[in-house]
């Protein structure tokens, strides 16, 4: 066994064991290219290791394997990206998410569903967790008990690589989850540490009794409170394992690079079966240390990096999204060219929200002044809600600055997305509610949040704003499949057992087949939302002042409307507005008088004069077209 030297030794050794062993030239290209940084990765997460060195040969020859049997077309796949870089920033971009079985019933339905999603526009499609897991409740499918069998209800691996194929040919990338921060308690890694095969005794956290896990405890927090209290679970046999999210969700442990190399086997088998994008899931809680609060840790993003180096050097086309709930601040420390190149952006969901809420766009405009920026190379996936519950992630700092204080805030944002709050229109239930730290997250459908649930007036408008930011304000926007027909919560899952525990399945509902007859019916919900969101949708795509990410906060001097100008390249900009507010607004003439008086309204398709000023209705949105003076 070698350790790990520092300096070019070891990567030379390791670049011309490649050419003996008759690696090929574009191969070895990449190896020259990427080797060094996941080298020097590698002396940093595991310098201390005896195996050091042979792990990371391995772990090449593991690359230079997987790029030999990448398929041709991936390959040309691969050059394409690399010949496009910003492929992703285009205006053209727009992700739809959903779950294989309730959108579909498999994933042949999802083939069948592919003119649908052209219809709509879709450039990207986020399947949720669709791998082998246990039966019953699974998470959603997030505790994966094979990454190279898809659950048997669903389909094949052959059937998900041919639709892999078939979405590429209609414009429409494939994104998966890659859950590597845990696996189930039925994967067999799990099940050979458990039994203590050799090889797998340190794959996982495994404790002989409670002095470590209370010893981590004492700086971790509870994610999952409702299924078990802190970070570990115990086994049969009395000991206990690190389980941050479900009991049946076991964490890996990446100190041992046995685990990197593991991991990274499964990541390149679905990269060779035509994911273009993988979403990153958990990515805050992949390294542990004693003594932290083992979230966002220095480890995590050289983990992270290490893997993306593996990737540059066997597929090279793929990008990784990253998913961050956490402080905004820690959001985009995981956002770069060499760690992930998109993620969500859980802070402007977030704060739309809460906008919406309060009538109050300040700190959403707050946000986009001083968080939005992004590193070249990369993106936000805007979205107006996920599979998961909404959580306040706002900066209290930030928020103290408009005289809001942190907790009382998040307090109210919960009671009134829950509807406990008086005169609130929207109708969510609670998620992961801890009487003892007084925190719980809210979890609800768009429509039923906005107000369509309860027969608010403003709820169509607000489904409408919600999504007009998030296609708006750069990068990739992201839809939850069901909500441009303004589908409801679900409250079905209370009383299917593997749910009923998990209020996340309100917002998880079986395709809505009726409001998606409805949807060119304008005498019905369905019908309006649907007409309203494809305006949006066609207008974003034909409008290149919506690529890339730059954005000028535009002070529209009314507290509850939300300004910016995105900048295009011949000099013109689209000025974005939203009035979160429940009464119409004047924008006065002097606030406009900085651009010239002729506008298109994007939206409406008609020229427009600013010189009067302009008003915007309750939960109004704008896109005009304007040329700055
Ligand atoms: C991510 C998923 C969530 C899941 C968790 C554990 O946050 O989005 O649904 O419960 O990871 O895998």
């Amino acid at each position: 066994m070698t350790p790990l030297s520092p300096g070019s030794r070891d990567v030379a050794r390791i670049l011309s064991d490649l050419t003996t062993s008759g690696a090929d030239r574009e191969f070895l290209a990449n190896a020259e290219l990427h080797l060094p940084r996941l080298h020097e990765l590698f002396v940093q997460l595991y310098g201390d290791r005896p195996d050091g060195l042979e792990r990371l040969a391995s772990v090449v020859d593991l690359a230079r394997r997987s790029w030999s049997e990448r398929p041709p077309a991936l390959k040309a796949l691969d050059r394409d990206r690399e010949s496009t870089p910003d492929w992703f920033e285009s205006e053209r971009m727009l992700g739809g998410v959903c779950y294989v079985d309730r959108y579909a019933g498999r994933l042949s339905g999802i083939r069948e569903s592919i003119p649908y999603f052209r219809e709509l526009g879709l450039t990207y499609l986020h399947l949720m967790p669709l791998f082998e897991s246990p039966e019953g409740n699974s998470d959603g499918g997030y505790a994966v008990s094979s990454y190279r069998r898809v659950n048997p209800a669903l389909g094949t691996m052959k059937e998900l690589a041919e639709l892999a194929a078939d979405l590429r040919r209609a414009g429409i990338s494939l994104v998966v989850d890659f859950i590597f921060n845990h696996t189930s308690n039925e994967h067999e890694w799990a099940q050979k540490a458990v039994d203590g095969a050799s090889g797998f005794e340190d794959f996982y956290l495994i404790f002989p009794d409670r002095e470590m896990p209370d010893a981590y405890e004492r700086t971790t927090r509870e994610i999952f409170p409702d299924d078990h209290p802190g970070s570990f679970v115990q086994l049969d046999d009395g000991r206990w394992i690190w389980a941050t999210f479900y009991h049946f969700q076991w964490d890996l442990n990446y100190a041992n690079p046995a685990v990197f190399e593991a991991m990274a086997g499964e990541m390149l088998f679905l990269a060779n079966q035509g994911v273009e994008i993988l979403r990153m899931d958990a990515v805050a809680f992949i390294w542990k240390r004693l003594g932290t609060t083992c979230e966002s840790l220095p480890e995590a993003h050289l983990l992270l990096q290490a893997f993306n180096a593996v990737l540059r050097m066997a597929a090279p086309g793929l990008l990784f999204k990253s998913e961050a709930i956490v402080h905004p601040d820690e959001v985009v420390s995981y956002i770069s060219p060499e760690e992930c190149q998109i993620s969500y952006n859980p802070l402007q969901m977030a704060l739309t929200w809460e906008a919406l809420a309060t009538r109050d766009g300040r700190l959403l405009q707050q946000a986009l002044e001083r968080r939005h920026a992004l590193p070249e190379g990369t993106a936000w996936v805007n979205y107006v809600r996920s599979h998961d519950d909404i959580g306040w992630t706002f900066a209290d700092e930030d928020a103290a600055e408009l005289g809001i204080e942190g907790y009382p805030h998040r307090r109210f944002l919960n009671d009134f997305y829950v509807g406990r709050a008086e005169g609130t229109f929207a109708r969510g239930v609670p998620f992961q509610e801890n009487p003892r730290t007084g925190d719980a997250r809210v979890t609800g459908t768009t429509a039923s949040l906005a107000g369509i649930e309860a027969g608010d007036a403003g709820g169509e408008d607000r489904v409408v704003l919600a999504h007009a930011l998030a296609l708006s304000s750069g990068g990739i926007p992201l839809l939850y499949l069901g909500d441009e027909v303004a589908q409801l919560n679900d409250y079905g899952y209370r009383d299917r057992a593997d749910e009923a525990g998990d209020s996340r399945w309100v917002h998880r509902p079986f395709r809505p087949a009726q409001e998606y007859a409805d949807r060119t019916d304008a005498g019905t919900p369905a019908g309006r939302v649907f007409a309203r969101l494809s305006r949006l949708i066609d207008v974003r795509r034909s409008t290149p002042e919506f690529a890339g990410n730059e954005l000028i906060p535009f002070d529209a001097h009314h507290d509850a409307v939300v300004g910016f100008l995105r900048p295009g390249l011949a000099g013109s900009s689209v000025l974005v507005l939203a009035n979160v507010g429940d009464h119409a607004v004047h924008i006065a003439a002097l606030t406009l008088s900085g651009l010239a008086p002729d506008a298109v309204d994007l939206i409406e398709g008609a020229h427009i004069s600013l010189r009067p000023g302009r008003t915007l209705p309750a939960h109004g949105v704008a896109w005009w077209r304007v040329a700055l003076r």
